[in-house]
């Protein structure tokens, strides 16, 4: 939530740089945004409501600038609007930031006494707090040291202090921020897109560390001002990432990359041994959480039925909302498994952080590298998806699925439950897995059905349940259409009184054990009036529409059903006219509880 660039250097082009690594984190939110550059000696706002794009026309782009912060913005405190939007100013401070400050009630209270405050952001406290500390300190450094001191919550904060125009300032708590040089001048960002058309090369900025920013370097201090020697991270995709590459959206291009991240997986993983060396030992434990949100979540959901069926230990998948406030009885035998493409949601991370203190062994499933999730964790399995831009996940997902599905072959193998002969199998099925006709295939007389309805549910038993939750939560994202996941024999236990005359019932068949129970609940939806549509490997005569996916192990059949799921949603939000990549109210990357 909330997308900050930073730059200072040589090149008098900051406007652009700072514009264009903008746009690239508009995935972090896009209500409003802002810009401050050093201009005459001072510093100069520019505020727009919108999209980056509105902020854009308002820039003079020959104005030769060096030096600047800007931010996207997702609301948290306070309506979208100019005001609202940062950077945050008091006196001689200005900043950006990307968090949530929880004591800022408080703060506000007793500051309000001394300054009149414009907005209704938690932000705007930050800026007069550390003004306030400045004025006293008069000394930048230490001020921001004694800000940490005082906030409470989550933030990324890049800064700046009219008395020092040649440097950027940049703390964080549980919000991501990296920070990157090139010849031409050093960099500030909350994701890689942000600086990839500079350098792949980028450090992570920690805790408790100080990042000052100058034209000519950047240097890492702790708390007492001594300086700290930091790797750099090599980012290991290409700056095609960040860009759409003639396809229309990033969620098209993204479901395109599909066939590649499985061409890649495939290439790694060619015998059981490849994977025996990469996934760690995890069969000693006998229970396992699995804890995500959103579509990780779905994923974990599809984790639990595998690993039920194939490695016969119990699972229990948990929303991470919830799971941080509840009791989950975890022991020295539990496992707790965390999913997160950004590896920085928040709810995500506060329950790894719970697990932690209750000294239970924990593994993160992510693709970001670096992250806050993967930094935490006690072991680590990376989906190398590549970064991700659509708010909807698309290759991030099938990415995760390839993961669970590995590690359910593994941790069968080693329990004695699958054979090498079966994962060999499996591999070279992953190998020759050809994913184009699904994609290719024509979804808008789908979406043609779809778009004008006010109500969508989608069916499916067992792990078809787990793919239909995802099918349904892709369409209501980015169309806007309401629609339901439910497991179908549940269906008639309410929600069937739902079912009119021509109602949408997408209903997902490939689970070859129960296929027959689902035919009778799509044929009682059909009785009401349902339209049927199916995602089936199977002839499918009793469908009003029939999608056809390739027949392949039940083990794969997840990856081979999400797509469709996902392209319908695709098709029909593009019928709708819907802003896909950035849909209303939405955010990549949920930092916020
Ligand atoms: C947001 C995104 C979802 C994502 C969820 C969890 O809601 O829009 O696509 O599944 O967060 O994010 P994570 O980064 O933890 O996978």
């Amino acid at each position: 939530m909330c997308g900050i660039v930073g730059y200072i250097g040589k090149s008098n082009n900051a406007l652009k740089i700072l514009i264009d690594g903008l746009k690239s984190l508009e995935y972090r939110g896009y209500d409003s945004s802002g810009i401050a550059y050093v201009f005459h000696d001072d510093i100069k706002i520019i505020k727009e409501k919108g999209k980056v794009s509105e902020l854009e026309k308002d820039l003079d782009f020959s104005e030769k600038i060096n030096s600047g912060i800007a931010h996207t913005r997702w609301a948290t405190h306070g309506v979208p609007s100019k005001l609202n939007a940062h950077p945050h100013r008091c006196e001689k401070i200005t900043l950006v930031h990307n968090g949530i400050i929880e004591n800022y009630a408080e703060l506000k209270n007793e500051l309000e006494k001394k300054y009149k405050f414009k907005s209704e952001t938690d932000t705007e406290v930050i800026a007069v707090l550390l003004n306030d500390i400045y004025k006293e300190k008069n000394d930048i450094f230490s001020s921001i040291v004694e800000l940490k001191k005082r906030l409470k919550g989550s933030y990324a904060l890049a800064i700046m202090c009219s008395d020092s125009l040649d440097k950027i300032y940049a703390i964080r708590k549980d919000s991501p921020l990296i920070i990157a040089e090139n010849k031409e001048g050093t960099f500030l960002a909350s994701d890689v897109p942000a600086i990839i058309k500079y350098t792949k090369k980028y450090y992570l900025l920690l805790e408790d560390e100080i990042a000052v920013l100058s034209c000519d370097n950047v240097k890492f201090y702790n708390d007492s001002k001594e300086e700290i020697k930091k790797e750099l991270i090599t980012f290991e995709g290409s700056s095609n990432d960040a860009e759409k590459e003639g396809y229309s959206h990033f969620m098209l291009k993204e479901i395109n990359e599909e066939k590649s991240i499985i061409k890649k997986f495939a290439a790694r993983y060619k015998t059981i041994e490849d994977l025996l060396k990469d996934y760690e030992d995890i069969s000693s434990y006998d229970k396992i959480d699995i804890v995500a949100c959103g579509s990780a979540y779905h994923v974990g959901v599809i984790a639990k039925y595998l690993i039920e069926e194939y490695v016969k230990t119990p699972v229990s998948v948990e929303i991470a909302s919830e799971y941080r406030y509840k009791n989950n009885f975890l022991t020295n035998k539990s496992l707790a498994i965390f999913i997160s493409q950004s590896g920085e949601t928040a709810d995500t991370l506060a329950s790894l952080r719970k697990v932690k203190e209750e000294k239970v062994k924990t593994l993160s499933i992510v693709n970001v590298v670096g992250s806050s999730i993967a930094r935490e964790s006690d072991m680590v399995i990376y989906t190398k998806a590549g970064p991700e831009i659509a708010v909807a996940t698309t290759k991030a997902f099938i990415a995760q699925l390839l993961v669970i599905t590995y590690m359910t072959l593994v941790l069968g193998y080693r329990k004695e439950l699958i054979d090498s002969c079966y994962i060999n199998k499996i591999l070279k099925e992953i190998h020759s897995l050809d994913i184009s006709k699904i994609i290719d295939k024509d979804y808008t007389k789908v979406a043609e059905i779809l778009k004008d309805k006010k109500s969508i549910f989608y069916l499916g038993r067992n792990i078809d349940y787990a793919i239909a939750l995802e099918g349904s939560l892709k369409l209501k994202e980015i169309s806007y259409i309401h629609s339901e996941a439910y497991a179908s024999g549940e269906l008639k236990h309410g929600t069937i009184s739902l079912i009119e005359k021509n109602t949408p019932v997408i209903s997902v068949l490939t689970k070859d054990a129960i296929v027959e129970k689902t035919i009778s609940n799509i044929k009682e939806v059909k009785a009401r009036g349902a339209f049927n549509i199916v995602v089936s490997p199977i002839e499918c005569d009793f469908a009003d529409l029939v999608i056809n996916i390739p027949k392949v192990s039940d083990i794969l059949m997840p990856i081979v059903a999400v797509i469709p799921l996902q392209l319908i949603a695709f098709e029909t939000a593009k019928k709708k006219g819907c802003d896909i990549d950035k849909p209303r109210n939405l955010a990549k990357s949920v930092t916020v509880e």
